[in-house]
């Protein structure tokens, strides 16, 4: 078995040579120079590569919070958007039982709020809440992004309502910046234990902090072996500048060329529902942080084999605008084999004394080959197994090989202007103080 993470591109080489990989994947060092010696766009923003080393004089108190939190409580909501919201929930799923909320050994829940406005979604988790001994994580590194703030608002009220303004206070942990935004403001008003979001770590590079790690230490993942991990990827991948042995530039280069010869979508595949949540990080990641001034690759996600009954059919003969970034993973943690039945009525002898592995590998290998004959150029990402260390491996990873294929395309891979077009508007619409004017306009519009 493998002993980290590693890129492979023999499924890809008909597509693209090799050797033009390599060549951009050298040209690409003087962007890992760039973010090494800070000299690049959003250099203010670059706090996330030396987070490995530098959260761990925090570990000890986030675990100590995350136990804490476990012992008062059997849930946690965790309140949070986005950069606040993804990374915690991609680790959490891909390590946590598949039927977590079903287990009757569970010791702690782990829910979410605050990544969406659904008024359905949010009363009936304060149903569920009812019956639970909750604790709330809020987590917002402005404190005014406006839905995990509407979420708070009711949650809050909520839980002081249940059990009483003092005991939820001490239930509260809130996650902010250390001096700026209204929730920093209600933390320390209501004496709230708080994490502090460092100034330079962005919002989708910022699971490695306080941000992702307590939630997942509350969830029960070691977080030291996530941070060994992303420690051990920092080593390969942020000062290596031998592109040959560098996955990140190797990454980075393999996509971007892909973007040149016309291909401007990329689906990341995972064989298990285990990774579905860390698809939706990584479109994050790679989303706002290339989608600007015209350019980037479209991040989409798909899960296999469940989408080759849906999506198959379009990324094996539709548009060729497609290539895909394949997670492979060698070992499973659990086993189950197929077993011999006498009569063979379902014609499944075949596969009997098999592994589901074995079939699920058989199942990829095909579905590669196919879609290399259907023209879709295949990156392969082998994982030795999806434990908390392999994790931290692929975050480090793919964030930096994110900052070094934005230098590619010539963004600041560390803003995301785009987003505010939205806020704008739905203030202006709300009649926020201040948009007044801009809402009779947007009214005309919609007339
Ligand atoms: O990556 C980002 O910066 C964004 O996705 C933010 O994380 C998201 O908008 C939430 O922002 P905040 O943490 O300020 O509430």
């Amino acid at each position: 078995m493998e002993k980290n993470i590693a890129i492979d591109l023999k499924s890809f080489a008909g597509f693209i040579s090799y050797e033009e990989v390599m060549a951009l994947a050298k040209q690409s060092v003087r962007h890992l120079d760039a973010l090494n010696s800070g000299t690049g766009a959003g250099n203010d923003f670059l706090g996330w590569l030396s987070l490995p080393e530098d959260i761990q004089k925090q570990l000890d108190k986030i675990e100590k919070r995350a136990e804490h939190i476990r012992s008062v409580s059997d849930t946690t909501v965790v309140i949070g958007i986005g950069g606040s919201y993804l990374g915690a929930r991609a680790v959490i799923e891909a390590l946590a039982h598949s039927f977590a909320p079903l287990l009757r050994s569970k010791k702690h829940e782990v829910l979410f709020a605050g990544q969406n406005i659904c008024e359905d979604y949010i009363s009936d988790l304060t149903e569920i809440l009812e019956d639970r001994d909750y604790s709330i994580i809020v987590i917002s590194k402005s404190g005014t992004t406006t839905e995990p703030a509407i979420a708070f608002r009711i949650l809050r009220d909520h839980l002081e309502k249940k059990v009483g303004k003092d005991r939820a206070a001490e239930r509260i942990t809130a996650v902010t910046d250390s001096s700026a935004g209204a929730l920093r403001s209600l933390a320390d008003l209501n004496g709230y234990e708080s994490f502090v979001i460092p100034d330079d770590v962005g919002g989708r590079f910022s699971v490695l902090s306080p941000v992702g790690l307590l939630p997942v230490a509350v969830a029960g993942t070691d977080i030291r072996k996530l941070i060994e991990g992303a420690r051990d990827m920092e080593l390969i991948t942020r000062r290596n500048r031998d592109a040959v042995n560098n996955p990140a530039l190797l990454y980075a280069a393999a996509r971007n060329l892909m973007l040149q010869t016309g291909r401007s979508l990329e689906i990341l595949v995972g064989f298990t529902p285990k990774l579905r949540y860390f698809s939706e990080w990584w479109k994050q990641l790679f989303g706002e942080s290339e989608g600007k001034e015209g350019k980037g690759i479209f991040p989409a996600s798909a899960e296999f084999t469940t989408d080759l009954h849906s999506l198959g059919q379009y990324i094996q003969e539709g548009q060729r605008i497609i290539f895909e970034t394949i997670l492979l993973i060698s070992e499973t943690e659990k086993k189950v084999t197929i077993a011999l039945e006498k009569d063979d009525y379902d014609q499944l002898n075949y596969l009997a004394g098999k592994r589901l592995s074995e079939v699920n590998h058989c199942a990829g290998e095909g579905t590669i080959l196919a879609h290399n004959e259907g023209n879709v150029p295949v990156i392969r990402i082998n994982i030795p197994v999806l434990n908390e260390y392999y994790i931290g491996q692929l975050i480090y990873f793919f964030e930096t090989a994110c900052a070094v294929s934005g230098y590619i395309l010539d963004v600041n891979p560390f803003d995301q202007p785009g987003v505010e077009a939205y806020k704008k508007n739905m203030f202006a619409l709300l009649n926020k103080p201040g948009f007044e004017e801009a809402g009779k306009k947007l009214r005309e519009k919609l007339k």
